[in-house]
């Protein structure tokens, strides 16, 4: 640790208070680490480089004993003196300090609340997946992400890949806020034919396509990259769209693009107020307004998939940020409805996108959802759920989607115990031994026949509260496929802090906090009358960071 204040020049503006400042930092390691403290209120920081502001942020730098500490990486500005300037209580500038290493750095991945198989930041706040896209071996995860605090600010689109899925390394900030706004969330695609002249011979461009939200209006840019994701440029003549007097609405964002092969063009899907709009291309940069569906809001998806796997027989799914669904049709410029809307997953997610550029020998859908999952007492907050594959697959009722965790995650679980018939006063018994589980996979079927409504419990937050009579699960209307046969089937997955449920195959999930009763002593209980515990599977659980 290398203590700034020793080659820093530190210049009160004020003299009596102890008010705004400046202090100059030679960047000479990897990471600036700030300390802070939630009881403070959000102030202006602003580094800048011989007079030109390189980044304008708002952080609660604590003046006192900090709560916890944020870092920035400084890569970029290796060997460059930067100029700190905060318009807040400079007590808290003397105790930043640039390190090799972020502070915290030896017990990271290991916080006693940290998510041990869910992706989450090292630190700070994130919200919606960005950018799913997937290039040259590796699975991009941009996602929004305020790197100064454990709440929602300062919106960037932070980095991580991977080559599994499963297991994440985390880059710098790969989008920061600029003169324009902030960045809010968004969708990346590979120019292949370098329609929009960003790329060079024989390295297409990866474009992000993102909205910039200013106190005004919400508008759409684009940015690209010629290193993987690492390094971004946005593009000069940003926005690219700019549509709130057409709406009448400064609800206008997050931009899905992908590449409509019968069409040969770039597709837009974008909530524009009261729904998703469709927008077309030939080069990235001009957008043409074809059309407009009702009824959803917020992050857009629309993408083609095989009904039970046959390539012949397609159809379009279209959703917003709340998962609920239609499905249809799309000839590259309108969406026709044919049924919904759906729900397939709800709970804690929020947001959820579909990877981009997955190779067409593998051909799945890959989805990642935000897990609105709170973090008790650390310096980060939220994670990502479980990377499930979406499908549809026909039900009596037409066809549904489907989702179930991809099949890399199976690398984290391994079987412990298998029973099955068993009463639920058996089961019950058996689990004892597994109450204190950090971590756990549990699948189960269970039959109901003497019950109207039966269930499972861990430390009696309702893991499944199932209701025959009136249909629902947890709440949520759900009438099973075969209703002759009684059962109900789960594959439920614990991590510290949350839980995801999946029924019936992935026909319906949810996820949620975890959060058990401190004065439950049951641990995991069956409930519900003479039901059958008719299979019951334990698995324990790798953590994703070791
Ligand atoms: C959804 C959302 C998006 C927006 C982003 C801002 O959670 O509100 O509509 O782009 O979050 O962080």
């Amino acid at each position: 640790m290398m203590k700034i204040n020793l080659t820093a020049v530190v210049l009160f503006c004020c003299s009596l208070s102890l008010s705004a400042a400046d202090i100059n930092i030679k960047i000479s390691k990897r990471y600036l680490n700030f300390p802070i403290s939630q009881k403070e209120d959000r102030k202006v920081m602003t580094f800048s480089i011989g007079g030109k502001e390189e980044r304008v942020f708002k952080i609660r730098l604590a003046s006192g004993k900090p709560e916890y500490w944020v870092f920035s990486d400084m890569t970029a500005y290796l060997g460059k003196t930067i100029k700190l300037s905060y318009d807040g209580d400079a007590a808290g500038l003397s105790k930043i300090y640039q390190d090799d290493k972020i502070a915290g750095q030896d017990s990271l991945y290991r916080e006693y609340n940290r998510p041990q198989f869910h992706f989450s930041t090292r630190r700070g706040w994130i919200n919606d997946p960005n950018g799913l896209i997937f290039y040259e071996g590796e699975y991009h995860l941009f996602y929004q992400h305020n790197p100064y605090e454990r709440e929602w600010e300062n919106m960037s689109w932070g980095h991580a890949v991977s080559k599994d899925l499963i297991h994440w390394e985390e880059l710098p900030v790969a989008l920061h806020p600029d003169k324009l706004g902030t960045m809010f969330s968004g969708s990346a695609v590979i120019d292949y034919d370098n329609t929009s002249g960003f790329g060079k011979p024989g390295k297409p461009a990866m474009v992000a396509a993102y909205t910039i939200d200013n106190p005004d209006r919400e508008i759409q840019g684009i940015a690209y990259s010629l290193d993987k994701g690492r390094s971004w440029t946005k593009y000069s003549k940003n926005p690219v769209i700019d549509s709130k007097e057409k709406w009448n609405s400064r609800d206008t964002r997050d931009p899905k693009v992908f590449w409509y092969k019968p069409g040969k063009h770039w597709v837009m899907v974008l909530n524009e107020r009261d729904g998703h709009s469709i927008y077309t291309s030939a080069n990235l940069k001009e957008w043409k307004y074809e059309s407009h569906t009702t009824g959803f809001w917020e992050c857009p998806e629309l993408f083609e998939l095989p009904v039970d796997g046959d390539k012949s027989n397609t159809k379009w799914v279209m959703y917003g940020a709340s998962s609920s669904y239609m499905i249809g049709s799309f000839d590259g410029k309108i969406f026709k409805p044919e049924s919904g809307k759906h729900q397939f997953t709800t709970g804690s997610i929020y947001a959820a996108q579909t990877y981009t550029n997955i190779p067409e020998a593998d051909g799945r859908r890959i989805q990642i959802g935000w897990g609105r999952i709170q973090q008790p007492g650390m310096p980060f907050n939220n994670m990502m759920l479980l990377p499930t594959e979406l499908s549809l697959r026909t039900t009596k009722n037409g066809p549904r989607l489907f989702s179930v965790p991809v099949k890399e995650s199976q690398q984290l679980f391994e079987p412990a115990e298998k029973w099955t018939n068993l009463s639920s006063a058996d089961a019950n018994q058996k689990l004892k031994a597994f109450y204190d589980a950090d971590l756990i996979r549990i699948k189960t079927t269970i039959k109901l026949s003497h019950a109207t409504d039966a269930g499972f419990n861990l430390f009696a937050q309702r893991m499944i509260g199932y209701d025959m009579n009136n249909n629902t699960i947890n709440g949520v209307f759900y009438s099973p496929e075969d209703m002759t046969s009684m059962e109900l089937s789960a594959d439920i997955y614990v991590d510290r802090t949350s839980i995801e449920v999946f029924i019936d195959g992935g026909v319906y999930s949810y996820s949620m906090e975890r959060k058990p009763d401190p004065n439950n002593k049951e641990g995991f209980h069956f409930w519900g009358n003479n039901i059958e515990v008719k299979n019951l599977e334990i698995f324990r659980v790798k953590s994703i960071w070791r």
